[in-house]
């Protein structure tokens, strides 16, 4: 048996307007896990969706265990072996575990009806292969952690008895712990003999797992990178990656903090989800929200966005009291949020780049009462330079941008509307080194406009980096408070790991 396994070659797909992949050739060692990493829109989950017969290459062929493979639909690329997790989630939230990974296989699992007993015995042994046992495969996908729907996602590709597995993106929606968790999964299937390719923004952990590293940029292989003594230096990589040298990761700290608070939050509670929360942030601050996925952080700022009712408490904006039962009032009283869960509730996808920066940010297109064609350009223009989103087209509907780049978009919008409290929910998921730099800068500058800013993020060297002051939510309460003199990686962990309640549902 050869030592490749997988060969991908000559492979190129054209969008209108852009070339995705140009020419690329990539191989997989049986029984290796190779990254593929690279800026947002280098096309590594284009590259992935050709191997998943989701696209159809204009140029290029694939060959497995040697022989040509015709992968042009996505039963084809499962009849060769091979299981894609695509960056975006793809259970259906109101199926349970074992009907979703039934789901469009039935061609595959032969005519007729499963008895539901035997579907949920095959999905359990799907999920025990993953070293997961104690769940009920009834749960419907919508009521689990997004950890554990990862985890699912991961049973659902393994249960077609493949022998290659695509991750893309993974962790993007994990703590550090689910990360953690997720590893020793891989771990499993790598040392059961599963050929891996893997895709991460997070550069520390691909040098951790990979054997090899390969770097797309602008559609093309830079090069193959051997890190199998796990040793590769993260500024090399990035390098590769950006084709120039990048600076400080993190902005300088201007010191813009202004005496007046800009929000204050007394008392907010919200009966199983968060409990008496209080805390204020003032102008030109960058307020970190720490803790795990699930401690009640999002919930806590989609209430103060009126996204969510809460049952008690007081909100304040310039020291006077607002009432928020609406995103529009929220808007109104000058508050605004780029929320964690982009795909469902940052962006219109089918709308252009665009009307989806315009769209909260009406008057300042508007001329004598009239929508200015002119004002909405600029608008755009200057938001897609700013970010540099790329492609730089504001014509572009959303869901063709990459991942990253929809991502920027989203920020751009509220960007827009210069609001007094900008809050962001995981503002640098699944974004790359470069356009994370960005968002850092953007961010600062915002501070040192004098607008508030609060930043939930799991990631929580980023919150040191650019943060005045980091709280810490633990299980709904507020458990910890560390200003940026004092601020301390082990104490910040400590509290939003203790206070003993059980550990977090997931992996
Ligand atoms: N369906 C599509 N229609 C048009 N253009 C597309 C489509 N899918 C991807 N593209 C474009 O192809 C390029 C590669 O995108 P791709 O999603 O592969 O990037 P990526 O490396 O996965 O980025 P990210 O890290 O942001 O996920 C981008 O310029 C993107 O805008
Ligand atoms: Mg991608």
């Amino acid at each position: 048996m050869s030592d490749i396994i997988l060969k991908m070659r000559g492979i190129t797909k054209r969008f209108p307007g852009v070339v995705a992949l140009d020419n690329v050739d990539f191989e997989l060692r049986r029984g290796e896990m190779h990254a593929l990493i690279g800026e947002n829109g280098a096309g590594k989950s284009t590259l992935m969706k050709v191997l998943g017969g989701v696209y159809t290459p204009n140029e290029g062929r694939i060959e497995i265990n040697g022989k040509e493979a015709a992968i042009t639909k996505p039963l084809d690329s499962i009849a060769n072996k091979v299981g894609v997790i695509y960056q975006e989630f793809n259970l259906v939230p109101t199926l349970n575990v074992a009907e979703n990974m039934f789901l469009g296989r039935e061609k595959i699992r032969g005519p007729g009806h499963l008895r539901k007993s035997e579907m949920e015995r095959q999905a359990a042994k799907a999920m025990a292969q993953l070293g997961v046992r104690d769940f009920d495969l009834r749960t419907k996908v919508k009521h689990m952690s997004v950890a554990m729907q990862q985890l699912v996602e991961i049973g659902k590709a393994v249960f077609d008895d493949i022998d290659i597995l695509v991750m893309d993106e993974p962790t993007a929606v994990l703590t550090e712990r689910e990360t953690k968790g997720l590893f020793q999964v891989v771990q499993k299937l790598k040392d059961d003999g599963m050929s891996i390719i893997y895709i991460s923004h997070r550069l520390e952990e691909v040098i951790e797992l990979c054997d090899r590293m390969t770097v797309l940029r602008d559609g093309r292989i830079i090069e193959t990178i051997d890190n199998r003594d796990r040793n590769t230096e993260k500024d090399y990589i990035v390098k590769k990656m950006v084709g120039r040298e990048l600076g400080n990761y993190f902005p300088a700290k201007t010191a813009a903090i202004r005496p007046d608070t800009a929000l204050e939050v007394r008392g907010l509670t919200r009966k199983g989800t968060y409990e008496n929360v209080s805390f204020s942030v003032k102008k030109g601050e960058i307020l970190g929200l720490s803790g795990l996925v699930g401690a009640g952080r999002t919930e806590i700022v989609k209430s103060i966005f009126g996204a969510d009712r809460p049952d008690r408490g007081e909100i304040l904006v310039d020291g006077v009291p607002v009432s928020i039962r609406t995103p529009n009032q929220a808007k109104k009283a000058g508050i605004a949020l780029v929320p964690e869960d982009r795909k469902r509730e940052g962006v219109v996808l089918g709308m252009s780049l665009r009307d989806n920066i315009c769209l909260p940010n009406h008057e300042q297109i508007c001329r004598l009462g009239h929508v200015s064609r002119k004002k909405r350009l600029e608008l755009a223009e200057r938001y897609i330079k700013d970010l540099q989103i790329r492609p730089g087209d504001p014509d572009r509907q959303i869901k063709n941008f990459s991942g990253g780049n929809q991502q920027k978009g989203v920020i751009a919008k509220w960007l827009a509307a210069s609001p007094k409290v900008m809050i962001l929910d995981e503002p640098t998921r699944g974004i790359d080194v470069g356009a994370k730099v960005e968002i850092y800068n953007l961010i600062n500058g915002l501070a040192a406009n004098g607008t508030a800013v609060i930043v939930v993020s799991s990631e929580l060297l980023e919150l040191l980096g650019i943060c005045d002051r980091i709280l810490v939510v633990n299980h709904g309460r507020i458990s910890g408070e560390f200003d940026r003199e004092h601020f301390s990686q082990d104490a910040i962990m400590q509290a939003s790991f203790d206070m003993g309640g059980t550990e977090h549902e997931g992996v």
